[in-house]
């Protein structure tokens, strides 16, 4: 497992392995991670491994996990720290064959499905769209969706998700170490990295099911009793400029809606949202 020693504040001699044998043990779910685990100890970037899996033909369902990673990927082209042993850094293989149009609410199911499992440790998570989970307003955690499509349907999407669980202050980066959080660090004792894996893994079963089942609208409602930033003053960050509004909602496709002090109404399919505060 990883060098790192935990300082002694989270190291409960939790059962912390990552292995496939320890995943499956006790996991609820149907399919998901019931066939294909994959666990790394150190691993490049999970997402990486499992789109070279997925172009290999591995299954829908198929679980890449690691330990640690090298180079973990974040949206927008950031990084991702990894340290070993704290986090989790996980890689869903799907195959919904759906539209690459639908893409975006594969993030947002993810997102339901990560938020419900932290709930069920007895905290309060928050999403930030599109794609941040956060606790008291401090990230704890993220979800990169890869795809490979063509015009008319996704080959297979990868649904990565990284979770700061028992991270220490120290191992979180200087830069972020004021915006993020773990799990750990919230509930003020360690969160079993593993049992909340196999809550993660469930949850996210039932919603991708959901999902499939064209049940987006469901979803979105309880996206929104996540969300953190409707109502609220929001400066969002896209490709070319800068935009500065109101997250007045999410439309029925999960873009977000922003109206500028002009009163224009802005759909934002994929943007950073990186500030916010109430509605004056
Ligand atoms: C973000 O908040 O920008 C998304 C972070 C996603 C990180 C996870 S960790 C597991 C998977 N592998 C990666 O390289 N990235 C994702």
């Amino acid at each position: 497992m990883g060098s790192k020693i935990m300082s002694p504040c989270l190291d409960q001699r939790l059962p912390n392995r990552l292995s496939p044998h320890a995943i499956k043990e006790h996991l609820r779910t149907r399919w998901l991670g019931q066939q294909a685990v994959c666990c790394f100890d150190v691993v490049e970037s999970t997402n990486t491994a499992a789109n070279r899996l997925a172009r290999e033909g591995a299954a829908e369902g198929t679980l890449i996990v690691a330990n640690a990673q090298t180079s973990g990927r974040g949206r927008l082209g950031r990084s991702w720290v990894s340290p070993p042993g704290s986090g989790l850094y996980l890689s869903i293989i799907l195959r919904p064959g759906c539209h690459p149009d639908w893409l975006p609410r594969l993030t947002l199911t993810a997102g339901v499905a990560v938020a419900s499992a932290i709930q069920q440790t007895g905290m309060r998570p928050q999403l930030k769209w599109p794609n941040d989970i956060l606790i008291a307003d401090r990230k704890v955690g993220g979800i990169l969706t890869e795809a490979v499509f063509d015009k008319r349907r996704i080959d297979f999407a990868i649904l990565g998700i990284g979770i700061n669980v028992n991270t220490e202050r120290d191992e979180l980066p200087i830069s972020v170490r004021s915006l993020a959080t773990s799990l750990g660090l919230s509930l003020g004792k360690p969160v079993p990295r593993i049992h909340f894996l196999q809550t993660l893994l469930h949850q996210m079963e039932q919603w991708y099911e959901f999902f499939c089942a064209g049940a987006f609208e469901t979803i979105l409602e309880t996206w929104c009793e996540f969300d953190t930033i409707l109502g609220k003053v929001v400066e969002v960050f896209l490709p070319e400029t800068r935009l500065v509004g109101v997250a007045e909602t999410l439309e029925s496709d999960g873009t977000l809606l922003v109206r500028d002090k002009r009163g224009c109404l802005h759909s934002i399919i994929a943007g950073d949202v990186v500030h916010c505060r109430l509605e004056a």
